[in-house]
């Protein structure tokens, strides 16, 4: 790496300190990150993918084409920034839609990336349109048009910029425009882990955080953690703690059992929230179909929460199904809360 992996300091405005992502800026969690491919756990297909576009960009000793990631939190895209910055030697420079709000936010990191650098977009999909107008010629031609004056007396000027490297992450790739995701030369969905991978990556963590777990102790977190590493990563450090705290520090299937629910964390993997959105549509909507606005009005959640956060899991596992006119609980989704199944609303 040319540099420190961010440009901390100098950052111009519109750059995403890390320390605003929350959960992720815990040292603990951030040491867990892994830092090259080769240590990355899972999505075989993008891994592959990645592997040999880098290795091929090397090769030809050219930037890497553009890449979005698509997916729901927590699935690994920003890691996967981290990873394509370190393995192209190039600086990473991280922002998100939100935070660029005017043309001018994006052009002062876009004149300030050199050779093969990398520009981490999060949330691309939020990007003001605006300012995703000043991304098309930046991603084709690597310049920016600016333009003086109005009117008759409108000049343009092109500024030439240094080839980077664009990675786009969205959880949400139908609100992205198409011209947006036309220029991106690579494109790839992440999609919820195996329990396989999940214990590996479980067993990966637990070994940098220095605990001890046993395989039905991994496995019964795996199966509670949504087949998402972040939730992997947050549940162990709640598992750990109990452990040392009501047990001899080590991690077992029963340490697991109790320390997760006394989280609230059920045998599925189901939160308290998750369960609030199904018994919603069970108990005010009867089963449904009811759509979204309805459920997040109920609840007093937003709907892109629900949509981005809650449902693509329930969806994936089944327990809520969307159909033309709104969400319906499936029968498992009644089964699971202990409601008497109804036979004719299936
Ligand atoms: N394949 C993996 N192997 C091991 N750990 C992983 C993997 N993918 C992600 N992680 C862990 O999960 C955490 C969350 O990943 P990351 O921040 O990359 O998710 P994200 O997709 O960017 O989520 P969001 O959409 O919320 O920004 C990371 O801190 C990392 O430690
Ligand atoms: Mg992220």
């Amino acid at each position: 790496m040319k540099d420190d992996a961010f440009t901390r300091g100098t950052a111009p405005q519109g750059i995403v300190d890390s320390a605003c992502l929350l959960d992720d800026s815990d040292p603990d969690i951030q040491s867990l990150r892994p830092e090259k491919l080769d240590d990355y756990v899972g999505q075989g297909d993008v891994v592959n993918t990645l592997k040999i576009a880098i290795e091929a960009a090397l090769f030809r000793n050219e930037p890497l084409e553009h890449v979005l990631f698509h997916g729901p939190p927590g699935l690994g895209k920003t890691t996967l920034a981290h990873i394509i910055a370190r393995e192209m030697n190039g600086r990473l420079t991280v922002t998100s839609g939100p935070a660029l709000e005017k043309g001018g936010d994006l052009i002062g990191i876009l004149t300030h990336l050199e050779e093969g650098d990398i520009l981490f977009v999060d949330e691309i999909h939020r990007l003001p349109k605006t300012v995703e107008e000043f991304l098309y010629p930046a991603m084709e031609d690597f310049a920016v048009d600016f333009v003086f004056d109005k009117g008759i007396h409108a000049r343009s000027h092109r500024y030439r910029l240094n080839r980077f490297t664009l990675v786009g992450a969205t959880t949400r790739v139908g609100l992205l425009s198409a011209p947006l995701r036309d220029r991106f030369g690579l494109f790839r969905s992440l999609d919820f882990y195996n329990i396989e991978d999940l214990m590996h990556i479980i067993r990966r963590s637990a070994a940098i955080l220095n605990v001890s777990i046993d395989e039905g102790g991994a496995r019964n977190l795996a199966l509670r953690s949504r087949g998402t590493p972040r939730i992997v990563n947050r549940l162990l450090k709640r598992v750990r703690d109990y452990a040392q705290v009501r047990g001899d520090g080590r991690i077992s299937i029963d340490i697991v059992e109790s320390a997760l629910n006394l989280e609230g964390v059920d045998g599925k993997g189901l939160t308290h929230l998750d369960r609030r959105y199904l018994k919603t549509i069970i108990d005010y909507y009867h089963g449904g179909p009811v759509g979204i606005e309805a459920i997040a009005a109920t609840l007093q959640e937003e709907a892109d929460t629900l949509v981005d956060v809650i449902e693509p899991f329930l969806l994936k596992i089944g327990m809520v199904v969307r159909t033309s006119s709104g969400r319906k609980a499936s029968e498992s989704a009644f089964r699971h809360l202990g409601y008497a199944v109804q036979e004719k609303l299936f």
